[in-house]
């Protein structure tokens, strides 16, 4: 027993509800019930294709390319909304409006379109979505948080539950009604372009902060002016991509679907995510968008989810065009509206409307599955208050970009860096060193953001608001030191090498910073996950003059630094720490916060050694092995903590019993700092093989130095289960081991 124990806490923990699923099923309001029928009773066929459509905002604005204050061209608007009775509107990458635009222009634009949905028959709302998957994308000045990686960095759920309240509210500022947000896809594969907008490798992490993320933006009541309802996506299996490529094939079991990539979404689910957008690629030679078995068996019939499935973008007609499991458009449309799509993302065009009405008219697609789906979209606008509102609920001042906004994202961003080594306690620098800032990440906002910021791809640093600071501009505003830089104003533009290393031999300290440009989507599809050349060569010309190097890293993937990383003093991970991260990681290397980040992903040595850390025996088994540069979880601090005394309440448990688990955490440093400590549990002997250990529950806390806190944890039954060679999810009895840092205690489950 530890002694001076000064606080007990009790940690509030969330658990995924497995057996839970049918009675979690979404609660329906009789009230809006009503409603919805006797508004589908009075719809003629057309309006409730409509319902269906989604288009670009490009389908009805001015197509000049032009920043004209009404973009719309009327006659289309009209056309679109009153004509083909369009349910919803999104803002997408290739329009000439894609890009940020004031909050008043917003506000003007979506203002325009509830007016002419007014005008209509059965004034029916639409509903506007937009990716704000780290902030209003697309307003400019809008408070623009850490990407999910790094959101999963911080481990707390807390700054999650943050980030959807001050996005839901500067959502609805903009007057925009519904947020693709949040992805719930486990990034397993880290070659995919995508991972950085994914939680991490793990389920429980990614479903924790996901749900937080959710019951901030929603809380209980959609319709409130400042909530907004949010969209999880890719479902399901998007992430794991065999290849490593964006929208390329992959294959996923049942059992690994139900154990790895299904917990997540059922968690969204649970915590009343009313929209689900659709995986845009295929799992085993089914595309998601064809999938009945993932969206209505399990889905709906399973999940218990009551809101509506969007399609990704243009993914109906690529049944056809791409994928060839459909002969005609026509074909594809039934396909994927029989599969349970209940709106399209078009985007372009009214060919899904025109091909879903003749389908029905015919008899094709029946009418009961059109009532369904509108069913679930009207449900829905109700839900969300939209059929109440005839302009932006919420006032901009106050309510966008605030000053207490600002404070909450850069202590995401400060808590979202992660510390991956630091050798002889190297940093934190000292503010009156001479340093040397080099690299093609420096002294840009962009490689800090990534794509969907501003822009699609997030890369028009133009765009930037002028008042947020790069890395090197944090640098210089903290130090009273000589601050020289050497880069340029591009990521593409060649660093010169020579004049560097001159530079550095006059330095105390070079702070390189390296890694990717930003991107999204298919654009950020790579070979290799090897650094680009010319930044290795700088790091090692930089290394040859004998300076200390720091090495920054800022990129939405791990990319390879095994070799530069051992010739570094320190090596700090940036992530994509969003627009306070040129002044959260110079918070870190000067120490005016004590770095708490941990990684959400294992971060591999070598290119092709991906193993994860909830790997299976086979793939640490002899000779084989876990071996990443950085482990899952690793993080350090200029302070140290260590675990003591794990106990477990019971040694013997009934098969459907939890189990309470406790653990001292002690800061033994010099500092106060955040330490988040993580319980991993593993089924000893099962019928099918299990990871070696996978995290189950954790807390994060502070801690004075010699501060001792001790920490209470529940393993629900739940957490226990797998899913048994029937393909069911079960409890097995017998031996589990639980394992915090370099402890671990077992117990049994014994049968009822
Ligand atoms: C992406 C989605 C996004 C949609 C709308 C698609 O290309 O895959 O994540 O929500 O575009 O912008």
């Amino acid at each position: 027993m530890l002694l001076n124990l000064k606080h007990k806490i009790y940690v509030t923990l969330f658990f995924i509800a497995f057996f839970a699923s049918n009675l979690n099923a979404q609660v329906l309001d009789p009230e809006i019930e009503e409603k919805v029928s006797a508004l589908l009773a009075q719809m003629t066929l057309e309006e409730k294709v409509g319902q269906m459509t989604q288009i670009d905002v490009g389908v009805v604005t001015v197509m000049n390319g032009q920043d004209v204050d009404q973009p719309f061209d009327m006659a289309r608007l009209e056309d679109a909304i009153i004509s083909h009775h369009v349910g919803s509107i999104l803002n997408a990458p290739s329009t000439p409006n894609n890009k940020a635009q004031s909050i008043e222009k917003w506000r003007n634009m979506t203002q325009t379109i509830r007016a002419v949905a007014a005008r209509t028959r059965l004034k029916i709302p639409i509903i506007y979505g937009i990716d704000a998957i780290h902030g209003a994308t697309y307003t400019q000045n809008s408070t623009l948080f850490p990407q999910a990686i790094n959101m999963a960095a911080t481990f707390n759920r807390d700054l999650s539950f943050k980030e959807g309240e001050i996005t839901a509210r500067e959502v609805k500022a903009s007057g925009i009604d519904w947020n693709f947000s949040p992805v719930m896809d486990i990034g397993r594969q880290p070659l995919w372009p995508r991972l950085w907008e994914t939680y991490g490798e793990d389920v429980y992490l990614a479903s924790s902060l996901g749900s937080a993320f959710i019951e901030g933006h929603q809380s209980n009541d959609l319709s409130a002016a400042d909530k907004a309802p949010t969209c999880l996506k890719h479902y399901v299996g998007y992430s794991f991509p065999i290849n490593g490529k964006d929208r390329t094939p992959t294959s996923i079991g049942e059992r690994m679907l139900r154990e790895i990539f299904l917990p997540s979404f059922e968690a969204g689910i649970n915590a009343g995510a009313p929209t689900i957008m659709v995986n845009s690629a295929e799992v085993d030679g089914i595309p998601g968008h064809a999938n009945y078995h993932y969206l209505t068996t399990i889905l709906r019939n399973e999940l218990g989810f009551m809101g509506f499935t969007v399609s990704d973008w243009e993914d109906i007609i690529r049944l056809y065009s791409r994928d060839k499991v459909a002969a005609s458009p026509r074909e594809a449309v039934k396909m994927a509206v029989m599969a349970g799509v209940d709106m399209s993302m078009v985007p372009f065009n009214f060919s899904f409307y025109d091909l879903l009405l003749d389908l029905a008219q015919r008899g094709e697609v029946p009418v009961s599955r059109i009532d369904e789906a509108v069913t679930r979209i009207l449900r829905v606008k109700y839900q969300s208050g939209l059929f109440e509102r005839t302009e932006p609920t919420i006032a901009v001042n106050a309510h966008f970009a605030t000053k207490e906004a600002e404070i909450i994202n850069r202590q995401a961003a400060q808590e979202s860096i992660v510390l991956a080594k630091n050798d002889k306690h190297f940093l934190p620098l000292s503010k009156k060193a001479s340093i040397l800032v080099t690299g093609p990440t420096a002294n840009l906002l962009s490689v800090m953001n990534g794509g969907w910021t501003l822009t699609w791809q997030g890369d028009d640093e133009s765009l930037y608001p002028k008042n947020k600071l790069t890395l090197l501009e944090a640098i210089k505003q903290k130090t009273s030191g000589k601050v020289t830089y050497v880069g340029g104003k591009n990521y593409q533009d060649e660093i010169n090498i020579e004049q560097a290393v001159t530079e550095a031999r006059t330095h105390d300290v070079v702070v390189l910073a390296l890694g990717e440009k930003p991107y999204t989507e298919t654009s950020g599809n790579i070979d290799t996950l090897n650094l680009p050349f010319p930044q290795l060569q700088l790091a090692q010309a930089l290394f040859a003059t004998g300076k200390p190097v720091v090495l920054v890293t800022f990129g939405g993937r791990p990319r390879i630094i095994t070799d530069i990383a051992q010739q570094a003093n320190a090596v700090v991970l940036g992530f994509l720490p969003g627009m306070e991260g040129g002044v959260a990681m110079a918070d870190v290397l000067f120490g005016d916060i004590n770095p708490s980040g941990k990684l959400p992903i294992s971060y591999p040595r070598n290119t092709n050694d991906i193993v994860l850390y909830d790997h299976k025996p086979m793939e640490s088994y002899a000779p084989n092995q876990y071996n990443p540069l950085y482990p899952f979880g690793h993080g350090l601090s200029y302070s140290e903590f260590e675990t003591h005394g794990l106990t477990l309440d019971k040694t013997q448990i009934q098969v459907g019993e939890g189990i309470e688990v406790s653990v001292d955490v002690k800061n033994i440093g010099k500092m106060t700092g955040k330490e988040t400590v993580l319980v991993y549990l593993n089924d000893v002997v099962a019928s099918v093989t299990r990871p070696t250990k996978q995290l189950k529950a954790y807390a994060k806390v502070e801690l004075k130095p010699n501060e001792i806190k001790k920490l209470h944890f529940t393993i629900s039954a739940d957490a226990m289960s797998l899913i048994g060679v029937d393909m069911k999810r079960q409890i097995e009895i017998g031996e589990f081991k639980v394992m915090v840092g370099n402890e671990s205690v077992n117990f049994n489950v014994n049968e009822k």
